[in-house]
């Protein structure tokens, strides 16, 4: 090897040795703030957004839509009304609504009635979140208290979402709610 690289190869440890003693100063001193209410630096948030955007298109490689699934059926939806708007809607918003305004979380759940970030997904992906959740970040895991046929209607209700009237989401909970009147969600 030559010198010009040998010093590069050091200037490059150098850099490296220098960011490994920042952070860990920083973790050991609570010098970085983890308020939901300030945000990451820049380089932080990409790193764990494209953290969690390549896990999940990783981990969900394996998932199938099992035979006589079809995630496009507004009935597999309907079946879901409960689910979605009882535990999700309150973080990612429903036709005509957004999201609670108490809800101040980082990072900010989206607005899942928006095609652009529902369509970013495929079916097996948004399974898989619904499923398994997203560590430290708020995002809940159905997977552990519901059946299968369960996560596939929110899976479905998700991917419909964008493109549901409101008059059709409203009218979806209304019959909801008479028919759970006086009953806990389960
Ligand atoms: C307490 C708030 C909260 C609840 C309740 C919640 N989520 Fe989330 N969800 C989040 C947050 C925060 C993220 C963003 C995670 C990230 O950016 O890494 C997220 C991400 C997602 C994503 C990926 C969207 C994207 O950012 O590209 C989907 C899909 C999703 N949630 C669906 C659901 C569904 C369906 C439910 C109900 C079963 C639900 N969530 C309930 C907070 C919540």
């Amino acid at each position: 090897m030559n010198t010009k690289v040998l010093n590069g190869l050091a200037a490059l440890g150098g850099v490296v040795a220098a960011a490994a003693i920042g952070a860990t100063v920083m973790i050991a001193t609570g010098t970085y703030n983890v308020a939901a209410t300030e945000p990451h630096a820049r380089p932080v948030e990409w790193a764990l957004r494209s953290t969690m955007e390549r896990s999940v298109r990783e981990q969900a490689e394996a998932v199938a839509v099992p035979a006589g699934v079809d995630v496009r059926d507004p009935a597999l939806a309907a079946r879901a009304i409960g689910h979605y708007s009882v535990a999700c809607a309150g973080c990612h918003g429903a036709p005509g609504s957004e999201r609670a305004p108490w809800m101040v979380l980082y990072p900010e759940p989206e607005n899942l009635t928006r095609a652009e970030v529902v369509d970013r997904w495929s079916d097996g992906e948004l399974y898989w979140i619904v499923k398994n959740g997203i560590k430290d970040t708020g995002m809940i895991a159905l997977g552990p208290t519901h059946k299968e046929e369960d996560l596939w209607a929110v899976t479905a209700f998700v991917r419909q979402l964008p493109t549901m009237p409101k008059s059709d989401y409203e009218a979806l909970v209304a019959k909801y709610q008479a028919e759970h009147a006086g009953h806990a969600h389960r």
